[in-house]
């Protein structure tokens, strides 16, 4: 299988869902702003790929896939507000604010949360036996990974530890809830998106769990090497936003050297927690995945 045909592919069928969404004005033309600017839509891919490795299809988990991404996107849109990370560029464009005004910034990613859950109770799928319980469970992981347990509370965390130093366990807890929750929710759904055929295999959302928990800290920490030696217009946002905001991030701590070392080692982690799973479909895509995320420059 080649890695970036397949990419690509998942890519486009997220991007044809996304664009069904918000085609009207006022509000919805900010929403589609960021929603539609072009990401590397790691989070609906996980999803759909993890439903497919589970015995399910690509489709089936698309809607999931969806409601994960306009979830994740009014985490960044929020991210970015002068009262956060105060950043001026995001997906190689300028800021939701810096468009809209924080005002309806705000509201947009307001809605996109709301539109997220409602993406994800009323998804098509083949929901049969007990599988018309999943969109419900899907919506319900997804909400234990957005809140104060998952990616808000890592966010309050983050931003109230502007200028303070953080210790490397403190770091890593904060990362696994502002960045690897959402993305543990994103495989989990995946697999219960594959109930519509069977019930859950337990084994397989053990590992997905447990994949996305190393492949989250992998990704922070990437993001936070590229944050220091990447290139904008590669990478899509601004290069020092971390230092401007005198934030402690794994490189302050350890250095770019030992943080690509870190990175490579979760990654190894992460591919092997795949083994504990009964998959009916394939791993190869979601190893391969995470080897290129471990040295992505984008
Ligand atoms: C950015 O996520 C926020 C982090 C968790 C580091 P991504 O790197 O997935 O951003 P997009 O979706 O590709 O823009
Ligand atoms: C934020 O981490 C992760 C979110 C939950 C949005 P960062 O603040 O490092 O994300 P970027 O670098 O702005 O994408
Ligand atoms: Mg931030
Ligand atoms: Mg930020
Ligand atoms: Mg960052």
């Amino acid at each position: 299988m080649e890695l970036t045909k397949e990419m690509t592919r998942a890519r486009e069928m997220v991007e044809a869902r996304l664009r069904e969404f918000f085609p009207g004005d006022g509000l919805q033309e900010a929403m589609r702003y960021s929603l539609l600017a072009g990401g590397k839509r790691i989070r609906p891919i996980l999803t759909m790929k993890f439903c497919e490795a589970a015995g399910g299809t690509m489709e089936e988990a698309l809607d999931f896939g969806c409601a994960v991404e306009m979830l994740h996107t009014y985490s960044l849109i929020h991210d970015d507000l002068p009262c956060m990370d105060n950043d001026d560029l995001r997906r190689g464009k300028p800021t939701n604010h810096k468009v809209f005004g924080e005002c309806v910034a705000t509201l947009a990613g307001d809605a996109l949360q709301a539109a997220a859950f409602q993406t994800a109770l009323f998804a098509k799928g083949p929901w049969r036996g007990e599988g018309k319980y999943a969109p419900a469970l899907a919506a319900g992981f997804l909400a234990a990974a957005a809140g104060e347990g998952g990616m808000c509370g890592g966010q309050y965390d983050d931003t109230l530890g502007d200028g303070q130093p953080h210790t490397l366990e403190e770091l890593s807890a904060i990362n696994d809830r502002k960045t690897g929750a959402l993305l543990r929710a994103a495989c989990m759904m995946g697999v219960m998106a594959s109930s519509g055929h069977r019930a859950v295999d337990d084994t397989c959302m053990d590992a997905a769990k447990a994949y996305a928990t190393y492949l989250g800290q992998a990704f922070q920490i990437r993001d936070d090497i590229l944050d220091v030696i990447g290139d904008q217009a590669e990478f899509g946002k601004p290069i020092g936003s971390d230092a401007q905001q005198g934030k402690t991030t794994y490189v302050t701590l350890l250095g770019t050297e030992e943080c690509e070392n870190r990175v490579l080692a979760l990654t190894e982690q992460a591919k092997a927690a795949l083994d504990q799973g009964a998959w009916r479909g394939d791993t190869e895509f979601l190893r391969e995945l995470a080897d290129s995320l471990a040295h992505r420059t984008w």
